[in-house]
């Protein structure tokens, strides 16, 4: 049996927004009084797209002020960035030998990252679920809170660890991993097409609720969200080929901590307009408070790092140890 141990990473992209929120840092707050915690800023994971140097240094200390302005506790939880723990570069290699090309092909985010020109994608990016694999893998994580986007990759994680487990003959040596997934809204689309998942790398800021956008924004962001000309229906199959409608109410429900139904019962027949004016109100109240405690905690650069310090720290002493027994699972002698 393995202890419980729960890990997610986010990229340092910048313009975190309430996808990320909704469907896993919300999600990382809850866990940290349920289990131990390993959050992660996937810095190496980030650059499998060019980044500018200086952007990424400031997202980095940006994505980390939202950890914690989100709710998360550094010294209950080990918050660090991907970087500064060498043990995940090394392992995803030993993973890459591990995988198979045909599971990195069949990966649906690698191939709507790479579009159409593959040929011309970073080989990071073909390898990148590995990576992800060697962050859960390395410190025996049993639990990932993550959106559903997510799953393909962490299914491909319990792949690798059953293949090592088994090329190795060692057991249950690495856990297989349960993704941990919202369930009243496990994947938060675009405010302007339903149909499309909300994100930072979509070009239309209306598309997305940033956590930094302030009061007005959100309300004129939500008053402009597409919809349809039907009043909301009272029960959850008056949702189906809705996917605007269905985004607006699943959001409500998991901003408010309630289910669909409930919301269905309180606003069934009615129109999208008052309804609109709810979840405002709503996404302002939960939204404002963190946008502006990012903001406050941007401004004491030295506190952040010193987070990230000890983080990694505390980190790279279960990675290392955990790194040994796999060499030697191996066969490999590390003479440093
Ligand atoms: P990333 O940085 O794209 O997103 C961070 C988290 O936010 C979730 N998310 C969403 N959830 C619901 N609706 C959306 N529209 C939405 N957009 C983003 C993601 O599912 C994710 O949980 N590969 C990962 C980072 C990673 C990781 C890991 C995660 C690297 N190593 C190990 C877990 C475990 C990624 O790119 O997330």
């Amino acid at each position: 049996m393995h202890k419980k141990r729960v890990f997610s990473g986010v990229q340092p992209t910048g313009n975190l927004h309430l996808g990320n929120y909704l469907g896993a840092i919300k999600n990382f707050v809850e866990l940290q009084n349920k289990f131990e915690c390993v959050y992660c800023i996937v810095d190496l994971h980030a650059i499998t797209n060019h980044q500018d140097p200086k952007d990424l240094k400031s997202n980095i200390l940006e994505t980390i002020a939202t950890f914690i302005a989100s709710g998360l506790d550094p010294e209950k939880n080990i918050i660090f960035n991907q970087a500064s723990v060498s043990a995940h570069s090394e392992l995803a290699w030993i993973f890459n030998c591990v995988a198979r090309i045909g599971w990195m092909n069949r990966m649906t985010q690698f191939k709507e990252k790479a579009g159409v020109n593959k040929e011309n994608a970073s080989v990071g990016l073909l390898v990148y679920p590995n990576l992800m694999a060697a962050d859960i893998l390395i410190y025996k994580a049993t639990h990932v809170p993550v959106g559903e986007d997510q799953k393909q990759h962490l299914e491909l994680t319990r792949d690798i660890a059953k293949k090592f487990n088994n090329d190795f003959k060692c057991g249950n040596y690495f856990p297989i991993v349960e993704p941990l997934i919202p369930k009243e809204i496990s994947r938060v689309m675009s405010l302007r097409d339903g149909k499309k998942k909300m994100s930072k790398s979509e070009d239309s800021d209306q598309s997305r609720i940033n956590l930094k956008d302030d009061k007005d924004i959100i309300d004129k962001k939500i008053k402009r969200a597409k919809t349809d000309n039907n009043p909301i229906p009272s029960e959850i199959n008056g949702l189906e080929n809705r996917d605007e409608a269905k985004n607006l109410i699943s959001i409500f429900a998991s901003l408010n901590g309630i289910k669909v139904s409930e919301v269905l019962k309180e606003f069934g027949g009615k129109n999208f307009s008052t309804f609109k004016n709810k979840l405002s109100e709503s996404a302002v109240e939960k939204i404002c408070p963190i946008g502006n405690e990012i903001k406050k905690l941007l401004k004491d650069k030295s506190y952040l790092d010193q987070i990230l310090e000890t983080g990694a720290k505390r980190a790279d002493l279960i990675a290392k140890n955990n790194l040994k027994e796999i060499y030697e699972i191996i066969g490999l002698t590390k003479f440093t």
